[in-house]
């Protein structure tokens, strides 16, 4: 299948690492014009030459999302850049703490709220004026499986991703006359650089044979009995994002291995 990615314009928040970096890669690599976002301008710097090696084409936007100012100054510069915006991915997150809600601190519940809320809320705000103008565009949304069954220990973030969800509902049925399609992605655990880190803590923690033992346990949670990879993800937004799925919005998608299937 062409997912006819050819010179559409997608901006990826939170592109300077993990599913975000390997998303924008993917964009570019199937001809997209990549606007690379993220608040860690060398990671941003890394993604964009990394498009750039590959032959593909890409321009750095390293703000932080949470400010409105930010997210539309992005996206004036890309219509500058690129004519306009045709395609933009949410993805940009902060998971702070593993811990329980009220050990949680209130400063960083506030802050992985506004980053994954308010940072989707911004980037849409900014993004939706030239695709009604247009007539067209696609949103996505990247939520988490934490969302959409709850999960111990992630109470604050798995807050502000069930706040996603309804968002991207919410807009699909404001915007659907205009052709713009807006859609979630849920992932469950996947192994981006940011697990694996994780995994590489809870290793030392302890030590191997445990750490082997708890994978196992993991795994048999997922009927697939796999944790999710990068591209696993990636497949799943950019179908989502062209045009074969247009006939596709407001819907949750879990990528999962089975984990949670959701009615
Ligand atoms: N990896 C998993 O197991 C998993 C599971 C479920 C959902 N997800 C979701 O997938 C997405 C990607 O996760 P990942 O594992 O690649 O994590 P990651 O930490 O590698 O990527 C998140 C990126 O967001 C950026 N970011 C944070 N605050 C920002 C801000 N204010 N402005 C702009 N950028 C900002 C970070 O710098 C980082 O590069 C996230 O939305 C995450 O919640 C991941």
């Amino acid at each position: 299948m062409d997912l006819e990615l050819t010179d559409q314009v997608a901006l990826v928040t939170g592109a300077a690492s993990g599913i975000g970096q390997h998303l924008a890669l993917g964009y570019a690599a199937a001809g997209a014009k990549v606007v690379v976002n993220d608040i860690n301008a060398d990671g941003v710097a890394q993604t964009v030459a990394a498009i750039l090696a590959q032959g593909g084409e890409a321009m750095a936007a390293a703000v932080d999302i949470t400010e409105l100012s930010n997210a539309e100054g992005m996206i004036n510069d890309a219509t500058k850049a690129y004519g306009r915006v045709d395609i933009l991915v949410n993805n940009a997150a902060l998971l702070t703490e593993h811990t329980m809600y009220l050990e949680t601190d209130p400063a960083s519940c506030e802050r992985e709220i506004r980053v994954i809320l308010f940072g989707t809320m911004h980037c849409t705000r900014a993004v939706l004026p030239g695709m009604i103008e247009r007539g067209h565009g696609k949103i996505l949304n990247i939520a988490t499986d934490a969302a959409r069954i709850g999960q111990e220990r992630e109470a604050n973030y798995s807050a502000a991703k069930g706040g996603v969800i309804s968002f991207a509902k919410s807009i699909a049925k404001e915007v659907g006359r205009h052709s713009i399609n807006v859609n979630v992605v849920s992932p469950g655990a996947t192994n981006s650089p940011m697990r694996i880190n994780l995994q590489v803590g809870l290793k030392e923690k302890l030590g191997e044979e445990r750490w082997l033992a708890r994978e196992e346990k993991v795994k048999r949670l997922y009927p697939l009995r796999r944790i999710g990879e990068m591209e696993d993800i990636t497949n799943a937004v950019m179908f989502l994002t062209s045009n074969a799925a247009r006939h596709i919005t407001g819907q949750v998608i879990s990528v999962n291995g089975g984990f949670a299937m959701v009615g």
